[in-house]
Protein backbone atom coordinates (compact mmCIF):
# COMPACT_ATOMS: atom_id res chain seq x y z
CA UNK A 1 0.00 0.00 0.00
CA UNK A 2 1.27 3.33 -0.89
CA UNK A 3 2.96 5.30 1.87
CA UNK A 4 0.29 7.92 3.07
CA UNK A 5 2.82 10.14 4.47
CA UNK A 6 4.22 10.75 0.72
CA UNK A 7 0.93 11.80 -0.66
CA UNK A 8 0.12 15.15 -1.58
CA UNK A 9 -1.56 17.52 1.12
CA UNK A 10 -4.70 17.57 -0.72
CA UNK A 11 -4.96 14.26 -2.10
CA UNK A 12 -8.17 13.03 -0.80
CA UNK A 13 -9.83 15.78 -1.73
CA UNK A 14 -8.48 15.92 -5.63
CA UNK A 15 -8.38 12.08 -6.15
CA UNK A 16 -12.12 11.89 -5.58
CA UNK A 17 -12.44 15.37 -7.67
CA UNK A 18 -15.08 15.13 -10.27
CA UNK A 19 -14.79 19.19 -11.22
CA UNK A 20 -12.10 20.79 -12.71
CA UNK A 21 -11.02 23.17 -9.94
CA UNK A 22 -11.21 22.21 -6.44
CA UNK A 23 -11.79 25.72 -3.61
CA UNK A 24 -10.24 25.95 -0.38
CA UNK A 25 -11.14 29.63 0.38
CA UNK A 26 -14.64 31.09 -0.07
CA UNK A 27 -15.41 31.99 -4.19
CA UNK A 28 -17.76 34.90 -5.27
CA UNK A 29 -20.54 32.23 -6.11
CA UNK A 30 -20.58 31.18 -2.55
CA UNK A 31 -19.93 33.72 -0.70
CA UNK A 32 -22.88 34.37 1.77
CA UNK A 33 -21.67 38.06 1.81
CA UNK A 34 -22.66 39.12 -1.43
CA UNK A 35 -26.32 40.27 -1.69
CA UNK A 36 -27.31 37.80 -5.21
CA UNK A 37 -26.83 35.20 -2.46
CA UNK A 38 -29.04 36.79 0.01
CA UNK A 39 -31.47 34.57 2.35
CA UNK A 40 -33.77 36.98 3.76
CA UNK A 41 -36.60 36.25 5.24
CA UNK A 42 -35.39 32.25 5.18
CA UNK A 43 -35.48 30.00 7.67
CA UNK A 44 -33.21 27.53 7.82
CA UNK A 45 -32.71 24.09 9.89
CA UNK A 46 -29.08 23.10 10.46
CA UNK A 47 -28.83 19.17 12.56
CA UNK A 48 -25.59 18.79 14.03
CA UNK A 49 -24.89 22.48 15.18
CA UNK A 50 -23.59 21.95 17.89
CA UNK A 51 -19.71 21.80 16.78
CA UNK A 52 -17.59 20.76 13.71
CA UNK A 53 -18.59 22.07 10.59
CA UNK A 54 -22.88 22.18 11.89
CA UNK A 55 -21.72 25.25 14.08
CA UNK A 56 -18.37 26.18 12.74
CA UNK A 57 -18.91 26.82 9.04
CA UNK A 58 -22.72 26.00 8.03
CA UNK A 59 -24.77 27.83 10.65
CA UNK A 60 -22.41 31.10 10.61
CA UNK A 61 -22.46 31.30 6.54
CA UNK A 62 -26.61 31.17 6.69
CA UNK A 63 -26.32 33.95 9.94
CA UNK A 64 -23.71 36.03 6.92
CA UNK A 65 -26.41 35.30 3.98
CA UNK A 66 -28.88 37.15 6.52
CA UNK A 67 -31.15 34.32 7.14
CA UNK A 68 -34.42 35.54 9.11
CA UNK A 69 -34.11 32.47 11.63
CA UNK A 70 -31.93 29.23 11.57
CA UNK A 71 -33.09 26.54 13.98
CA UNK A 72 -30.25 24.91 15.44
CA UNK A 73 -30.03 20.99 16.38
CA UNK A 74 -28.06 18.41 18.95
CA UNK A 75 -28.67 15.60 20.98
CA UNK A 76 -27.94 18.21 23.89
CA UNK A 77 -29.54 21.53 23.44
CA UNK A 78 -27.50 22.95 26.05
CA UNK A 79 -24.71 22.96 23.29
CA UNK A 80 -26.16 25.07 21.86
CA UNK A 81 -26.10 28.00 23.89
CA UNK A 82 -22.99 29.28 22.97
CA UNK A 83 -23.91 28.74 19.26
CA UNK A 84 -26.62 30.88 19.17
CA UNK A 85 -24.21 33.77 20.62
CA UNK A 86 -21.93 33.30 18.16
CA UNK A 87 -24.68 33.70 15.55
CA UNK A 88 -26.24 36.30 16.53
CA UNK A 89 -22.90 38.16 16.71
CA UNK A 90 -22.57 37.78 12.94
CA UNK A 91 -25.93 38.81 12.45
CA UNK A 92 -27.88 40.78 15.51
CA UNK A 93 -31.26 40.85 13.97
CA UNK A 94 -31.08 36.98 13.41
CA UNK A 95 -33.43 34.86 15.29
CA UNK A 96 -32.63 31.30 16.87
CA UNK A 97 -34.28 28.16 18.15
CA UNK A 98 -31.97 25.63 20.00
CA UNK A 99 -33.72 22.14 19.98
CA UNK A 100 -32.61 18.58 21.62
CA UNK A 101 -32.93 15.83 18.89
CA UNK A 102 -31.62 12.74 18.39
CA UNK A 103 -32.59 12.63 14.42
CA UNK A 104 -31.79 8.49 14.41
CA UNK A 105 -35.01 8.78 16.52
CA UNK A 106 -37.92 9.01 14.47
CA UNK A 107 -40.49 10.00 17.97
CA UNK A 108 -37.74 12.75 18.56
CA UNK A 109 -37.85 14.05 15.03
CA UNK A 110 -41.18 14.21 15.05
CA UNK A 111 -41.56 16.04 18.31
CA UNK A 112 -38.87 18.07 16.70
CA UNK A 113 -40.65 19.02 13.59
CA UNK A 114 -43.96 20.13 15.44
CA UNK A 115 -41.85 22.44 17.75
CA UNK A 116 -40.47 24.28 14.93
CA UNK A 117 -43.00 24.10 12.46
CA UNK A 118 -45.22 26.09 15.74
CA UNK A 119 -42.26 28.74 15.69
CA UNK A 120 -41.66 28.49 11.46
CA UNK A 121 -44.62 27.24 9.97
CA UNK A 122 -42.33 27.34 6.75
CA UNK A 123 -38.86 25.87 6.50
CA UNK A 124 -37.03 26.90 3.41
CA UNK A 125 -33.31 24.93 4.30
CA UNK A 126 -32.91 21.77 5.84
CA UNK A 127 -28.48 21.11 6.40
CA UNK A 128 -29.06 17.46 7.84
CA UNK A 129 -25.61 17.65 8.79
CA UNK A 130 -25.58 15.53 12.14
CA UNK A 131 -23.37 13.00 12.33
CA UNK A 132 -20.10 12.05 14.28
CA UNK A 133 -16.88 12.46 11.69
CA UNK A 134 -15.10 8.78 11.67
CA UNK A 135 -12.54 10.16 10.02
CA UNK A 136 -10.74 12.36 12.20
CA UNK A 137 -9.28 10.06 13.85
CA UNK A 138 -5.56 8.35 12.27
CA UNK A 139 -7.87 4.73 11.94
CA UNK A 140 -8.59 2.91 8.65
CA UNK A 141 -12.28 2.15 7.84
CA UNK A 142 -11.82 -1.18 8.71
CA UNK A 143 -10.61 -0.08 12.42
CA UNK A 144 -13.61 1.92 12.77
CA UNK A 145 -16.00 1.53 15.55
CA UNK A 146 -18.74 -0.13 14.06
CA UNK A 147 -21.24 1.83 16.40
CA UNK A 148 -20.20 4.95 15.36
CA UNK A 149 -20.68 4.35 11.41
CA UNK A 150 -23.85 2.61 11.92
CA UNK A 151 -25.24 5.70 14.05
CA UNK A 152 -24.50 8.07 10.73
CA UNK A 153 -25.78 5.88 8.79
CA UNK A 154 -29.44 5.84 10.55
CA UNK A 155 -28.93 9.62 11.20
CA UNK A 156 -27.65 11.62 7.88
CA UNK A 157 -27.90 8.73 5.37
N1 LIG B 1 -15.50 17.42 8.90
C1 LIG B 1 -15.32 17.02 7.65
O1 LIG B 1 -14.31 17.33 6.99
C2 LIG B 1 -16.39 16.17 6.96
C3 LIG B 1 -16.17 15.70 5.67
C4 LIG B 1 -17.15 14.94 5.03
C5 LIG B 1 -18.34 14.66 5.69
N2 LIG B 1 -18.53 15.11 6.95
C6 LIG B 1 -19.80 14.78 7.59
O2 LIG B 1 -20.36 16.00 8.08
C7 LIG B 1 -21.06 15.74 9.29
C8 LIG B 1 -20.53 16.65 10.41
O3 LIG B 1 -19.14 16.43 10.57
P1 LIG B 1 -18.32 17.15 11.72
O4 LIG B 1 -16.88 16.93 11.43
O5 LIG B 1 -18.81 18.54 11.88
O6 LIG B 1 -18.76 16.23 12.96
P2 LIG B 1 -18.63 16.50 14.53
O7 LIG B 1 -17.62 17.53 14.84
O8 LIG B 1 -18.50 15.12 15.12
O9 LIG B 1 -20.08 17.13 14.92
C9 LIG B 1 -21.22 16.33 14.78
C10 LIG B 1 -22.47 17.12 15.13
O10 LIG B 1 -23.61 16.28 14.94
C11 LIG B 1 -24.36 16.19 16.18
N3 LIG B 1 -24.94 14.85 16.21
C12 LIG B 1 -24.31 13.66 16.08
N4 LIG B 1 -25.18 12.65 16.11
C13 LIG B 1 -26.42 13.23 16.25
C14 LIG B 1 -27.73 12.72 16.33
N5 LIG B 1 -27.98 11.40 16.27
N6 LIG B 1 -28.76 13.59 16.46
C15 LIG B 1 -28.53 14.93 16.51
N7 LIG B 1 -27.31 15.47 16.42
C16 LIG B 1 -26.26 14.63 16.30
C17 LIG B 1 -23.32 16.49 17.25
O11 LIG B 1 -23.86 17.05 18.41
P3 LIG B 1 -24.21 16.21 19.72
O12 LIG B 1 -23.05 15.31 19.97
O13 LIG B 1 -24.47 17.18 20.79
O14 LIG B 1 -25.45 15.49 19.29
C18 LIG B 1 -22.50 17.59 16.57
O15 LIG B 1 -23.18 18.82 16.65
C19 LIG B 1 -20.87 14.25 9.61
O16 LIG B 1 -22.01 13.57 9.12
C20 LIG B 1 -19.65 13.87 8.82
O17 LIG B 1 -19.64 12.50 8.47
C21 LIG B 1 -17.59 15.86 7.60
Amino acid sequence: MADLATLPKDWVVTSGQFTRKGHTEIYPAVDPTKPENSLKGKTVVVTGASRGIGAKSIAPAFAKAGAKAIVLVATNATKLASIEEELKKINPDLETLALGADISSAEQVTKAWSEINARYPKVHVLVNNAGVECSKSDKMMHEQDPDIFFKNFVSDL
